[in-house]
């Protein structure tokens, strides 16, 4: 249940999100998580839970290898200077030698500083203290200068991404360039996604949850969902959509529900506090 990375490595296929959680419910949340099976943990310096997480990785029942560790620079360290510091908070924060995936959570345009930013990502991969380095919410024509600049690929991106905003083009671009999509709210942040018709016939005609059945469509898409769950049932479910599948004709119904734009921030214009 892997998808390997344009550098080699294999990334889970689905993982835990931690927003909104503190430390102590990224902990307890990760815990459990783990002991259902999620390898991937995705976090961020901004969510304020890396201590939480880390303590989690630490107690973890599986082996620090075969866990995948993701975490995402601030806005207040673009810069690269600024955003080696910024790692290296994150790291201790962690407790960890090393995270696998190490993202810059935003391009923050009007900043100016992406470009210097990845330039610092590139040195902690060569110094593999981050396995695989990608970038969040950026658009292609920002990867784009990434690779003019620095010669180097982001190997993922995570954005937003759900049924009613399901990033088609991005999708597509990423395809010929070898980057993985992580989708970020997944379930459509918990809105009224899952109780659309749609999905609940198929959820019936599956029997399987709303929840399930949006996850599947990612998973078939070749996206990374990361759902964010602090309950323990959920994160059950949220998991078990790996022994069934969607037909085409169910993927097609599901596309039908497109259209309903972001919930989150936009590449271009959102500024980070
Ligand atoms: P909870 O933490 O109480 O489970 P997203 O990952 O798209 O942002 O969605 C997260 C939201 O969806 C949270 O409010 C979470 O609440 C809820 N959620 C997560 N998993 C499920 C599920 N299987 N069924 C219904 N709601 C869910």
């Amino acid at each position: 249940m892997t998808v390997m990375l344009a550098d080699g490595r294999p990334m889970p296929r689905l993982g835990l999100g931690t927003w909104p959680m503190n430390d102590e419910e990224a902990r307890q949340a990760v815990t459990h998580a783990v002991s259902l099976g999620y390898r991937l943990i995705d976090t961020a310096a901004s969510y304020g839970n890396e201590r939480g997480v880390g303590a989690a990785v630490a107690d973890a029942p599986a082996a620090r290898e075969d866990l995948f560790v993701t975490t995402k620079l601030r806005g207040s360290h673009h810069g690269y200077d600024a955003a080696l510091r910024g790692f290296e908070e994150s790291r201790e924060r962690l407790g960890l030698d090393y995270v696998d995936l190490y993202l810059i959570h935003w391009p923050l345009p009007d900043r100016g500083l992406y470009v210097e930013t990845w330039r610092a990502l590139v040195h902690l991969r060569e110094q593999g203290l981050a396995r695989s380095i990608g970038v969040s919410n950026f658009t292609p024509a920002q990867i784009e200068r990434l690779v003019e600049e620095t010669g180097v690929w982001p190997v993922v991106n995570q954005v937003e991404m759900h049924p009613g905003f399901p990033q088609r083009e991005l999708r597509a671009w990423h395809a010929e360039h070898d980057i993985v999509t992580e989708s970020w709210s997944p379930l459509g942040a918990g809105r009224k996604l899952l109780d659309e018709p749609v999905v609940t016939d198929l959820a019936a005609a599956h029997g399987r949850t709303p929840a399930q059945i949006v996850l599947r469509w990612h998973v078939q898409l070749g996206a990374v969902p990361i759902p964010k769950s602090a309950n323990t049932e959920r994160m059950r479910q949220n998991f078990e959509v790996f022994d069934f599948s969607l037909s085409p004709e169910d993927m097609a119904a599901i596309d039908t529900l497109a259209g309903g734009g972001r919930i989150g921030g936009d590449p271009d214009t959102h500024v980070e506090l």
